[in-house]
């Protein structure tokens, strides 16, 4: 280790078997989560039927060359998946398949995430960042953090990251330009239908020149809103009725972008959604995983205050405010237990 880098970490892959967890490994081993200073042993985590696929990744992680990474475990034991760890990205729940809603996947993975839970609030660090990515995934990560009270709810989120790449992508696209040259890009609430992708404050850089998204567009922003909208809300099913399975590479990707931004902070100015425990921030339902936009400063999300609500958006950042409730009751329901 030169005495540039950063202290070794621990970073668990659960679900390592699976196809996010295959890109993932790679961009994070790289440096693209953790900057190009951190070194790391990666746990890679599922089940026993599933280690010839984690030994197959293992090897080829290692086959990579990748000066960051010092180590690869391969297991099947929480103890030892779990034992340490400063970071988790938990997958490993069942995925959304063609015409289906991400909520029905409740029944399925809600008790996996329960014992995801337990097994942090048990092994990991209590200063372990953690990001749930199993649908539904803002109830998934709060059943999550129920489980591990000793870590603290600021440090569970999912990945909304998602959401807001697609919408860049979509206006980078659009406009061709490149999708550096478009800032602050507003996701509110669910990572579901109901969810809000807000371009109305959305900033662009066109011939080197800033404008206001609204400015630039004139009177074809009222269509370009619904459109992007509809875009994003629908990309998740998108992909899944053309490739037969769900985002893995671009799911990875944010992974890493916002991973990247939760520990080195977001230039000033500069807001990104991520999806946090609920303060009751605009007139949000206190407690459920919500996406608001945050600015990040030395490892600390804050939420943004003072974003102009108009009526739509109230509309729908209440539904996805309901919907959320609702998830939330039938995951308790579902594992029989009882919460404020
Ligand atoms: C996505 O948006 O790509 C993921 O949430 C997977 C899904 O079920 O759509």
């Amino acid at each position: 280790m030169t005495s540039k880098e950063e202290q070794l970490i621990r970073v668990l892959i659960s679900g390592a078997a699976g196809q996010v967890a295959y890109s993932l490994a790679g961009l994070v081993a790289h440096g693209m989560a953790f900057g190009l200073k951190q070194p790391m042993i990666l746990h890679l985590f599922d089940l026993p039927l599933e280690t010839g696929k984690m030994e197959g990744l293992r090897m080829e992680l290692i086959d990579s060359a990748l000066p960051l990474l010092r180590d690869v475990i391969v297991t099947s034991d929480p103890v030892v998946a779990f034992q340490d760890i400063s970071v988790a990205f938990l997958m490993g729940g069942k995925r959304r398949q063609p015409g289906m809603k991400r909520y029905e996947l409740i029944a399925n993975n809600c008790r996996i995430f329960k014992d995801q839970g337990l097994c942090l609030e048990a092994f990991a660090r209590k200063d372990c960042k953690v990001v749930v990515l199993a649908e539904p995934c803002n109830t998934m990560c709060y059943i999550c953090a129920e489980h591990a009270p000793s870590i603290p709810r600021e440090n569970f989120t999912t990945n909304a990251r998602l959401d807001y790449n697609r919408a860049v992508g979509y206006i980078a696209s659009n406009l061709k330009i490149s999708a550096a040259n478009v800032k602050n890009m507003i996701i509110w609430g669910n990572h579901s239908d109901s969810m809000h992708p807000d371009c109305s404050i959305a900033s662009v850089v066109v011939n080197n020149k800033s404008h206001r998204l609204s400015e630039y567009l004139g009177d074809e922003m009222a269509v370009f809103k619904t459109q992007l909208a509809e875009a994003v809300i629908k990309r998740g099913a998108e992909i899944i009725g053309a490739r037969g399975m769900s985002s893995g590479w671009s799911a990875a990707k944010a992974l890493c972008d916002q991973m990247r931004d939760w520990i080195a902070g977001t230039p000033q100015g500069v807001m990104v959604p991520m999806t946090v425990a609920s303060d009751g921030s605009y007139g949000t339902p206190k407690e459920i995983f919500f996406t608001f936009p945050v600015e990040v400063q030395r490892g600390k999300w804050n939420i943004v205050r003072g974003i102009k609500i108009d009526e739509m958006s109230r509309s729908k950042i209440d539904f996805s405010g309901k919907e959320l409730l609702q998830e939330k009751m039938a995951a308790v329901a579902e594992m029989g237990e009882s919460y404020n």
